[in-house]
């Protein structure tokens, strides 16, 4: 959902779950905070009004327009932050080149803006017509037509399956080759309408072109892959009692997010507070559909003073 603020001429990406993130960052004053994916800086105002004049926003995105929206923004609140064109894969490298250490949090809200499905020219919405692109990055050089149009069937049904999850890969992707082979595929509806004659309408609620579209989406923006990169290397940026908040859209997501804190649990470098995921109210839900599917799960990392305190204790 996109909104427009009142006294402001532009219209934003409404922030999901934007409550329950500011709870448990529980924001200090003089804290930083590093929002890896800040898309138009809806979690980031809220995030710089409450850190005030003496912390600091790194907010990081592939999306050069969404920094530009997003610095606008953030400008009207203070100067205290700092916008970085990037993939959050290189945050280690970004926090080292600003010579920060560990900071008091971190927050991820993967996938697509309500802006980026709203401009056509982007080509992430099967609901509307327009050129195959998808790319978060537009300066990256595979775009999902190029993707369609060249990726080996074999490839076409791994993505498919892997990424979108979708039970008929191998139809949809036979159904691919034997349309480029006739004219090469190069628009939002012709691949929606793709999927739709290949899987029918069926009964459900959610329409067939979703699952081909989020597939090509997260290969195209390697999406996983850096998510699957970034989260074991989290706890290092974390300071003690720091906390992390990540929102994710779909099963693969959650799964990678949960699957990341139990293991830095297990190695005894986060502790888990959300041992249930996060959902929005039906009130958020009413007002924002997309949030519907929204999960949010958040870990601490571990007091090592206190947990050894702990342990100490206990073998007296
Ligand atoms: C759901 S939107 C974030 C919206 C933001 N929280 C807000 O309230 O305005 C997700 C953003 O993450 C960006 N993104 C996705 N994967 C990324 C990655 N690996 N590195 C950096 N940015 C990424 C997208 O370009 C998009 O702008």
């Amino acid at each position: 959902m996109i909104t427009q603020i009142p006294g402001c001429p532009k219209v934003f990406h409404v922030p999901v779950l934007l409550d329950e993130v500011l709870q448990h960052l529980s924001l200090k004053k003089d804290g930083i905070y590093i929002d890896c994916t800040i898309g138009e800086g809806g979690h980031s105002e809220a995030i710089l009004e409450n850190i005030g004049e003496t912390g600091l926003l790194i907010g990081l995105d592939k999306d050069k327009k969404a920094l530009n929206i997003a610095e606008e923004r953030l400008s009207r609140i203070s100067r205290n932050f700092i916008l970085i064109n990037s993939d959050f894969l290189n945050l280690s490298f970004h926090l080292k080149r600003l010579k920060i250490d560990k900071v008091e949090g971190i927050l991820f809200d993967f996938g697509v803006s309500s802006l980026q499905i709203e401009d056509l020219s982007r080509g992430f919405s099967f609901k509307n017509n327009g050129p195959l692109d998808m790319r978060f990055d537009v300066s990256s050089p595979l775009t999902c037509e190029e993707l369609i149009n060249q990726a080996p069937y074999l490839e076409l049904c791994r993505i498919l399956k892997d990424f979108g999850e979708e039970r008929r890969a191998s139809l949809i992707a036979r159904n691919i080759v034997r349309k480029r082979e006739e004219k090469r595929i190069n628009t939002t509806f012709e691949l929606s309408e793709l999927a739709s004659k290949t899987l029918g309408r069926g009964k459900g609620k959610i329409d067939p072109a979703t699952r081909t579209f989020q597939a090509f989406r997260i290969a195209v923006n390697r999406e996983i892959e850096s998510i699957e990169k970034i989260l074991p290397q989290i706890p290092n940026f974390l300071k003690e009692k720091g906390k992390v908040c990540a929102i994710s859209y779909h099963s693969l997501e959650d799964r990678l997010v949960k699957w990341g804190f139990r293991a830095a649990k297990e190695n005894g470098i986060l502790k888990i507070i959300t041992k249930k995921p996060i959902r929005s109210s039906p009130e958020e839900i009413f007002k924002n559909p997309r949030s519907r599917s929204a999960k949010l799960r958040v870990a601490e990392k571990i007091n090592f003073v206190l947990e050894s305190n702990k342990r100490f204790e206990n073998y007296n």
